[in-house]
């Protein structure tokens, strides 16, 4: 079994680069944030206490899936509720096992996973076979979330995005439970200045030489 952990900051392109490496590895992948993001969904749909940490861990125990499928799941208001929510301990548990499940047992028989997120190294696969810590300065990620915007035909307003993914850093980063940083064996790559082929094939290289395949 092969696990690959890919952890970083919010709108660092972890999602892009995990997903591109699961498919050139032949592994499952798991978007862990997806599951923090529909959670919240729940939450606010349930119009639950946002500090009440036990009723916040009941509703991700009993998580309906299909909020996954949910067309509010990637808005960045669902993400900013998300940081705020997995601060709570008992989400996290609650959280646990599907994860490492996942890892352990990935679907399709597949050899490995990929699983992205915040806290993949230090707590959920603190054995992965490869770590990486993917990062970029506050400027080139609000840089990167604005062209997407614009690309979908919506105006975007840069110092709101910096100020956005600044603020989810510093909650996430702040956090007691599981807070985001590198673990001591990740390999850091920071994409500031590199195309999504470039960051790929820096991993790639990272990965294989890991892995012992070069
Ligand atoms: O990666 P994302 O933007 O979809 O994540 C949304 C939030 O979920 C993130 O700001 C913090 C939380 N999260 C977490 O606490 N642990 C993870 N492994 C993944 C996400």
């Amino acid at each position: 079994m092969t696990v690959i952990a890919i952890d970083g900051p919010a709108a660092a392109g972890k999602g892009t680069l995990a997903r591109a490496l699961s498919r050139h590895y032949g592994l499952a992948y798991l978007d862990t944030g997806a599951l923090y993001r529909a959670v919240a969904l729940a939450v606010l749909d349930a119009d639950a206490d946002p500090d009440d940490g036990e009723t916040l861990g009941d509703i991700a125990l009993r998580l309906d899936l299909a909020y996954l499928d949910d067309p509010r799941l990637r808005a960045e208001a669902t993400g900013a509720a998300a940081s705020k929510i997995s601060r709570h301990a008992a989400v996290r548990a609650a959280l646990l096992d599907i994860q490492r499940d996942f890892a352990a047992r990935p679907p399709a028989g597949k050899s490995g996973a990929v699983l992205d997120g915040r806290d993949i190294g230090t707590v959920i696969c603190p054995g992965a076979d490869v770590k990486l810590y993917v990062t970029a300065s506050a400027k080139a990620r609000a840089q990167r979330r604005a062209k997407d915007e614009a690309d979908k035909g919506r105006t975007a307003n840069l110092a709101a995005m910096i100020a956005e993914v600044e603020a989810r850093d510093a909650q996430d980063m702040a956090r007691t439970h599981a807070p985001l940083k590198p673990a001591e064996d990740a390999h850091l790559l920071d994409t500031t200045d590199l195309s999504i082929e470039a960051a790929f094939e820096r991993a790639v290289a990272v990965i294989d030489g890991v892995l012992g395949r070069n």
